[in-house]
């Protein structure tokens, strides 16, 4: 099906990637940046349009961080799909970084950014080693291709929030876009993990974002979660006028919201 489509080229180290960049500015070029984990979806393609609104260049990040997976955690089972990504992307992209785990994370590394403020409750409550994970990475992966502008997904809104705190507390001179979430036909927010769901299981995931759509009070959106299927509700929360969920079903969590 991709035969013949023109890929983009790819690259595993930062100096690869720096040397990419600088010639594009050198060229007058403003450069957008994709932070991803790969397994790309629809979602994560709707986010190469936003960042070329406002930019010429787009650079996508391809890495599966360990540091924001605790050990329980899957990251050992994350889709790596490289070359169905690289194929997904075909000319929407004019460079993907890939980089090795070494290249991110060597020998004797010892730094963590830690951001509160908006990182505080939600997820933090259940997976508490996340945004340290997040903010580490994206700050190091800013760092290194240093874009005009980045772009991450409200589907991650608490993330969109640390990230936004992470470039303003450092004055990183990067401007950061928030984009909408994609969904499926039936609502379900798209999600790499989704491939996790057995047939029945996707049924009842799709049934999460109209529970949030029609909820009247949290402890509601609770109990229709668990009838509903979901085999436990991590949480159900207001803030920032949106009501965010996360529940799981069998081995896969899934989280959405949307503004009420
Ligand atoms: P990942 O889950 O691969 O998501 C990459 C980006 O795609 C994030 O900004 C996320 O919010 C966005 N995204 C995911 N699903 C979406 C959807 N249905 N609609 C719109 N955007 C969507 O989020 C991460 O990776 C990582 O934490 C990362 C920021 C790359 C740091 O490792």
């Amino acid at each position: 099906m991709f035969r013949g489509m023109k890929t983009p080229e790819i690259v595993a180290t930062i100096a690869e990637l720096r040397s990419h960049v600088a010639a594009w500015r050198g060229a007058g070029q403003r450069v957008g940046l994709v932070p991803t984990m790969g397994a790309l979806h629809t979602g994560h393609l709707s986010l190469i349009d936003a960042v070329r609104s406002r930019a010429d260049k787009a650079v996508v990040t391809i890495f599966v961080n360990p540091t924001q997976f605790a050990p329980h955690e899957d990251f050992d089972r994350y889709p790596r799909t490289l070359d169905t990504d690289a194929a997904k992307l075909g000319e929407k992209a004019d460079l993907i970084f890939a980089p090795t785990v070494k290249e991110m994370y060597p020998e004797g590394f010892a730094t963590k950014i830690d951001v509160g403020g908006p990182s505080e409750g939600l997820e933090t409550d259940f997976r508490p080693h996340f945004f340290g994970g997040v903010a580490t990475v994206v700050a190091k992966l800013l760092i290194a291709a240093m874009p005009d502008v980045a772009v991450f997904g409200e589907k991650d809104w608490q993330q969109l929030q640390v990230i936004r705190r992470l470039v303003t507390d450092l004055a990183l001179p990067i401007e950061i876009m928030g984009a909408p979430i994609l969904r499926e036909a039936d609502g379900l927010a798209m999600s790499s993990r989704n491939a996790y769901l057995k047939a029945h299981e996707r049924a009842i995931a799709g049934k999460m974002n109209v529970i949030l759509r029609n909820a009247k009070d949290v402890d509601q959106a609770k109990r229709d979660l668990l009838s509903a299927g979901f085999d436990s509700v991590d949480y159900v929360a207001i803030r920032d006028g949106r009501i965010l969920a996360a529940a799981k079903i069998g081995g896969t969590r899934l989280i959405d919201n949307m503004a009420i």
